[in-house]
Order: C-alpha cells, then structure tokens, then sequence
C-alpha cells in the first residue's frame, strides 16, 4: 500500500475557510472519525451547531474538505470543540490557516481569549501559536455498561430521600453512625446536586438564585449565562417543593448525545465542608448514568476523577491574546 500523502508538502492547493453546510456532513463525519479516539457522531455536531454561539467552519482545499473546526463564541472567550486536519493533508498550513481564522476574531479589550482541550499530540503545535497549557486536565471516561445508558437516561439529581440506603451503601462515609450535623446526614434529602440532561428532577427558582449567586460570587457569568438560560427553559417543565442547593455542574452536549464533557462542578460555599465527598456522589451518579464522558477538571481533582475510572488525554491550552503577541503568517 502507498503511504504517499495525496498533495505533497509545499504544493500549495486553494485553501478556503468557510461555514460548514449540511453537504459538508459526510466528509467532516470521515475527518472526524480519523482523528478523534472517541468520534462525535452526526447527532452530536447537528445539536452543537443549534446552539446559538456554537460556529462550524470547514475548510475547502482544492474542492475538498480539509479540515473543520468547531467553536463557541462567548462574549470574552473562543472556546474551540472540534479541530481536526484531513489526513494526508496534514503539515500543509491548513490547521495554520483555521487558527489565523480564529485569531481574526479576537480583539484585545473584548474577546481576547481562545482556549482548547488539546490531545496530548497535538499540543506542540497549539504551542508552537502561543498557546500555553492551563492547570485544566482533558480526562475521558467510557461509557458504562449500565441499564440506564441502554435506556438513553442520562443526568439524574441524587436527592430523594429513599436515595439515602443506596448512597449510603456506596459512599459509607456519607453517613457516619456517630457524627451528627454532617451537611448530608440534615440536608441531603432536599439536595440539588447539580442540574442537567432531560431527566432533570427538580428545577426551580432557588437553583437560579443559586447559580446567579455562585455566577457573581465566582466571577464565572459568562460561562454560566448558558445555563441559566437552560433552566429557564425547564423551569416550566418541572417543578419541586423541597431542596436546597449544594452545587452545579456544568457540561456541554447535554441531552440525548452519545458524549458529554464536564466543564465546572461548583459547590455552594454552605456546603463547601464536604465538597469532595458531594463532588464524589454526584459523579458517581453520572458516571452510572450516562455514556461516553469527558472532564475538564483541574489538577486537584484528578485522583477523584481516576477513581471513577476517568483517564487523561489533554490539557486545555489557552491563547491570550495582546499586540505583542506574535501571530503565524497568513
Ligand atoms: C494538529 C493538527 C490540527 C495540525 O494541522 P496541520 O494542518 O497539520 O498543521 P500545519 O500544517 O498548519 O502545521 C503548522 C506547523 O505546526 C507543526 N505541527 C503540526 N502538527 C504538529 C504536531 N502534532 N506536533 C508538532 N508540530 C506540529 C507543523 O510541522 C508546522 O511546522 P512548520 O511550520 O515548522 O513546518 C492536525 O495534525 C490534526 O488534525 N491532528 C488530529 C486532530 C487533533 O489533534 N486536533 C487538535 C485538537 S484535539
């Protein structure tokens, strides 16, 4: 079998970047599965690209698709998704070309920032841009064999009070026999643990409150605003009496998709004093109840995460963006 590339270093082809269109699905599906280790399927890149700040771009190269990216726009930050090269069109300039792109659309006093979880082979060349690894770990899990995954459940909150035996069994700490005034032994029964996915339990005001409270306090609004936004919505889906607010986490690709990433878990400071043993629960029930997972979680949380089976693959790099920092050539 040849292993000659179909285009040649340095011949230069006709390199275009434009959004991507419902034609471009097949070859941005081939790219995808070429370079990723655990491929978005159609279903995941059609509901990216319904988001509203979410932005799919292509790049043609001699009347093929090339290369695409994926990205959020957020108010002061890119966030990058998806960013991939076809092969045999690598070491061409075409990734160069898609950063140029991106770097187009920053501007120091406002969208300054553009971050990406990168696989750890591809970090040299983010590097190589002036980006530089933050203190956020990429970590993937698979997905578990559980009922609930065959059944298409995905986020469920832990907070019944019948959840109590089971949680207990599973985390025996929770309850400790001779410990009174745990946190979770007074207020687990009414715990909103987090928020997410179609099987939400319990939405109301105070998880807003809550969120708008924990956005202020953590300086972190404009990673929030989705979210608020997203119970707003589900607010009138379902409504619950009882619960108070521990903590949020954060995800993207939510609802009926076969990956999730996990982007923030925020803990309300009222329960601030068991945080790694809430942060533990709620991701064990996650990790039981949904497939394919990735985390962006910082160092510290690390040992949590590989105890729930979690692995590392990247690290979010970051690129700030001021006029002396120096940009590739176009
Ligand atoms: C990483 C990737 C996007 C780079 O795209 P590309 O089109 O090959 O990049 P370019 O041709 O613009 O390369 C620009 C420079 O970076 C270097 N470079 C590219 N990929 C590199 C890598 N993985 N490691 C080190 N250097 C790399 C090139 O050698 C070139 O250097 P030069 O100018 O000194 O010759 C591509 O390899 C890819 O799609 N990989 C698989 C998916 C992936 O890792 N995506 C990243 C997000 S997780």
């Amino acid at each position: 079998m040849s292993t000659e590339s179909p285009v040649q270093k340095n011949e230069k082809g006709h390199t275009h970047i434009r959004w991507m269109i419902c034609r471009d699905m097949s070859e941005v599906l081939a790219i995808e599965n070429e370079s990723s280790e655990f491929p978005w399927k159609e279903e995941d890149l059609i509901r990216c690209l319904k988001q509203r700040n979410c932005v799919g771009m292509v790049v043609d190269y001699d009347d093929h698709v090339a290369g695409f990216m994926f990205y959020e726009l957020n108010r002061e930050s890119i966030n990058v998704l998806k960013f991939a090269v076809k092969k045999g069109y690598r070491q061409l300039g075409i990734g160069t070309a898609m950063i140029n792109k991106l770097f187009q659309k920053l501007s120091p006093d406002r969208r300054a920032r553009i971050t990406i979880g990168a696989i750890s082979s591809s970090q040299p060349f983010f590097e190589k841009y002036k980006f530089s690894k933050t203190d956020i770990l990429v970590l993937s899990r698979p997905p578990s064999d559980s009922q609930a995954i065959k059944d298409k459940r995905f986020f469920v909150t832990m907070t019944a009070p019948e959840d109590k035996p089971q949680i207990n069994e599973v985390f025996p700490e929770c309850f400790p026999e001779n410990e009174e005034g745990s946190c979770f032994e007074k207020e687990l029964c009414g715990a909103i643990a987090f928020v997410s996915g179609p099987k939400v339990v319990s939405i109301f005001d105070r998880v807003l409150e809550a969120v708008e409270k924990i956005s202020a306090e953590s300086g972190q609004s404009d990673k929030l605003a989705g979210t608020v936004k997203y119970i707003e919505r589900k607010k009138e889906l379902e409504m619950s009496s009882t619960g108070t607010v521990a903590g949020l986490i954060l995800t993207t690709q939510i609802e009926d998709v076969s990956q999730a990433m996990i982007r923030d878990m925020l803990i309300t400071p009222a329960w601030q004093k068991d945080a790694d043993l809430l942060k533990k629960m709620i991701l064990h029930e996650i990790v039981s109840n949904c497939g394919h997972l990735f985390a962006e979680v910082k160092k510290e949380d690390l040992p949590l995460f590989e105890s729930l089976g979690f692995k590392q693959i990247g690290q979010v790099m970051e690129y700030t963006f001021n006029e002396n920092t120096p940009r590739p050539a176009e």
